[in-house]
C-alpha cells in the first residue's frame, strides 16, 4: 500500500510539472490547469485514506474538501478577469495561512522540545506562511480597493520593520533552542502576520502584482516546509515548484519592467502619480488627431497593421471589438498582428488572457522579441490602451522611472495611432513623447467605443 500511495504522489508530481509547463505558452495553458487539477485531484486523492480518520474527523475532513472545492470553483468562475491579480492574493493567502497553522498543530503534538528536523520546518512554516497571509490579505484589500492603494509610509517604517524582524528572529531562537512552548510559537505567529501587513503597506497598488508573485513564492515554501513537518512528498514537491516558479516570476516581471525587486519592495514607486503637467499635455506641444472616417481609410488601405494592446484595453473590456476590427482588416487582405510587451497591462500574461477570450488566434500574438524588428515595415501601429510600454522615454531618459525597460518599437512604423481617452499617462506616471510625434495620431475616447466607430467606418470605407 505504501508504494502505491508513493507512485501516487510520483505521477501527481509528473502532471504537476507538466501542468507547469503547459501553463507557459497560452496555447497550452487551459489544458496545463487541467493538468495540474488532475494531479491535485490525485495527491488528494492518495492522502485522505492515510489520514485514518473516523467519525468526526471524517466528516471535518469531508466538510473541508467541499467547502474549499465550492470557494474554489464559484470564485474562479465569476471573478472578472480584470480582478484576477485579487483573487490570486486571496488564495495565495489562504495557502500560506494553512501551511502555518498545520505547523503550529504540528508543534503542539511534540511538547516543549521537539526534535530540530520537526521544529525547524515547522517554524520556518510559521514565519514564511504567516508573513505571506497577512500580505496577500493587504494585497487584496489594496486591489480590491477596500484601502488606500498608494504607500502608505511613516518616518522610521524601515526601522521598524527591521526591529520586528529582530523580535521574530528572537522568538524563533527561543523555539528551536529554548523551548517550543504554544507561547513562543504563537507570539512568532503573530509577529509575522504584523511584519506581513507592515511590509506590503508601503507598496502602491500598481505594484502589487509582483508583491503577490513573491508572496506566491513565500507561500510555496512554507508549504515545501510543511511536507518535511508531516513527511508528505506531494507537498514537498508542489511547494518547491510553487516557491520556485513563483521566484523566477517575480525576477521576470521586475526585469520586464526594468526595475529591481529592491525598488519594486522599499522604493514606494508605483502610487498613482498623475501630475498636472503630463495630464495636460506637455506646456506648447499640439498634437494631432483626426476623424474615424480618415483613420478607417488609412487602416484599410494599409499592408500591415501592428496593434498594440495595453491595460486600457482591458479597463475598456475592448477584446471582442478589437478583434472585429483585425478580422475585418484581414478580410480587407491586410495583414495584423498584435504586439504582445511582457508587463502590458497589470498581471503576467494579462494581453494574452485577453485576447484568448475573445478567441484573437495564437499565431497573431507575436511576442515582443519576436516582432520588435517588424514595427519598421508596419504601416500603421494601432495603440490600444498602451502607453508605458511604447514610451520611448525607456530608451532615451536616464531619469525616467521607466529607463531600462526593454520598450516595443511603435515609433518605427509610418503611422502611430493611439486609442486612448486624455493624455493623462499610464502607470508610471509620466509624458510620453511619442504621442506628441508628428507620425502619432490621437483618437480620444473608451478603446471599445472608438474601436465599434472603427469597425462600422472600415466597413463603409
Ligand atoms: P499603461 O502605461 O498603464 O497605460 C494604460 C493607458 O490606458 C493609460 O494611458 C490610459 O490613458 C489608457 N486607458 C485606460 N482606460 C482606458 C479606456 N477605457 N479606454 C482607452 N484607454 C484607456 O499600460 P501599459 O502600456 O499596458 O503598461 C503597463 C504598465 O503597468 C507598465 O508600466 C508596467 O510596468 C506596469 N505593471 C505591469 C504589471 C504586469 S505584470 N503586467 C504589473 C505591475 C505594473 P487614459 O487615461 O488617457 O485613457
Amino acid at each position: 500500500m505504501t508504494t502505491l500511495y508513493a507512485l501516487a504522489y510520483l505521477l501527481a508530481a509528473i502532471l504537476f510539472i507538466l501542468g507547469l509547463r503547459q501553463l507557459s505558452s497560452p496555447r497550452t495553458a487551459r489544458n496545463g490547469n487541467y493538468t495540474a487539477a488532475a494531479g491535485m485531484v490525485i495527491a488528494l486523492g492518495a492522502t485522505v485514506p492515510q489520514l485514518h480518520f473516523t467519525g468526526a474527523g471524517a466528516v471535518i475532513v469531508l466538510v473541508g474538501v467541499l467547502v474549499g472545492a465550492s470557494v474554489g470553483t464559484i470564485g474562479a468562475r465569476q471573478v472578472k478577469m480584470t480582478a484576477i491579480p485579487q483573487m490570486v492574493a486571496l488564495f495565495n493567502g489562504a495557502g500560506g495561512g494553512a501551511a502555518a497553522l498545520v505547523a503550529v498543530s504540528e508543534l503542539l503534538t511534540f511538547g516543549s522540545h521537539p526534535p530540530i528536523n520537526e521544529a525547524l520546518p515547522s517554524v520556518f512554516s510559521i514565519v514564511i506562511g504567516s508573513v505571506s497571509f497577512a500580505g496577500s490579505l493587504v494585497a487584496f484589500a489594496k486591489l480590491q480597493e477596500l484601502m488606500t492603494g498608494t504607500p502608505i509610509t511613516y518616518p522610521g517604517q524601515q526601522l521598524v520593520n527591521g526591529l520586528i524582524a529582530a523580535a521574530i528572529i528572537g522568538f524563533v531562537i527561543a523555539v528551536l533552542a529554548i523551548a517550543s512552548i504554544p507561547f513562543s510559537f504563537l507570539s512568532l505567529m503573530v509577529l509575522a502576520l504584523i511584519l506581513g501587513v507592515a511590509f506590503v503597506l508601503p507598496i502602491g497598488g500598481a505594484d502589487m502584482p509582483v508583491v503577490i508573485s513573491l508572496l506566491n513564492a513565500f507561500t510555496g515554501l512554507a508549504v515545501a516546509a510543511s511536507g518535511f513537518t508531516l513527511n508528505n512528498f506531494a507537498l514537498i514537491v508542489a511547494g518547491t515548484l510553487v516557491g520556485a516558479s513563483g521566484s523566477l516570476l517575480t525576477k521576470l516581471m521586475s526585469d520586464a519592467m526594468g526595475r529591481s525587486l529592491r525598488n519594486v519592495l522599499f522604493g514606494a514607486f508605483g502610487q498613482v502619480r498623475t501630475t498636472a503637467g503630463a495630464a495636460a499635455g506637455k506646456e506648447g506641444r499640439s498634437v494631432r488627431t483626426s476623424s474615424i472616417e480618415d483613420l478607417a481609410t488609412l487602416l484599410a488601405y494599409s499592408r500591415r497593421v501592428i496593434i498594440v494592446p495595453g491595460y486600457g484595453l482591458a479597463v475598456a473590456q475592448a477584446q471582442h471589438a478589437v478583434r472585429e476590427l483585425a478580422d475585418l482588416l484581414e478580410k480587407k487582405g491586410v495583414e495584423v498582428d498584435y504586439a504582445i510587451h511582457p508587463v502590458a497591462g497589470r498581471m503576467p500574461g494579462h494581453m494574452n488572457v485577453l485576447l484568448a477570450e475573445a478567441n484573437v488566434p495564437y499565431e497573431q500574438l507575436k511576442e515582443m522579441d519576436e516582432i520588435n524588428d517588424e514595427f519598421k515595415d508596419a504601416d500603421v501601429v494601432l495603440v490600444v490602451g498602451a502607453n508605458d510600454v511604447v514610451n520611448p522615454a525607456a530608451r532615451t531618459s536616464p531619469g525616467s522611472p521607466i529607463f531600462g525597460m526593454p520598450i516595443l518599437n511603435a515609433d518605427e512604423a509610418k503611422n502611430i495611432v493611439f486609442l486612448k481617452r486624455s493624455m493623462r499617462p499610464g502607470f508610471a506616471g509620466i509624458d510620453n513623447d511619442l504621442l506628441y510625434d508628428p507620425k502619432t495620431i490621437m483618437l480620444f475616447g473608451d478603446a471599445k467605443d472608438s474601436l465599434t466607430k472603427l469597425v462600422n467606418a472600415v466597413k463603409a470605407a
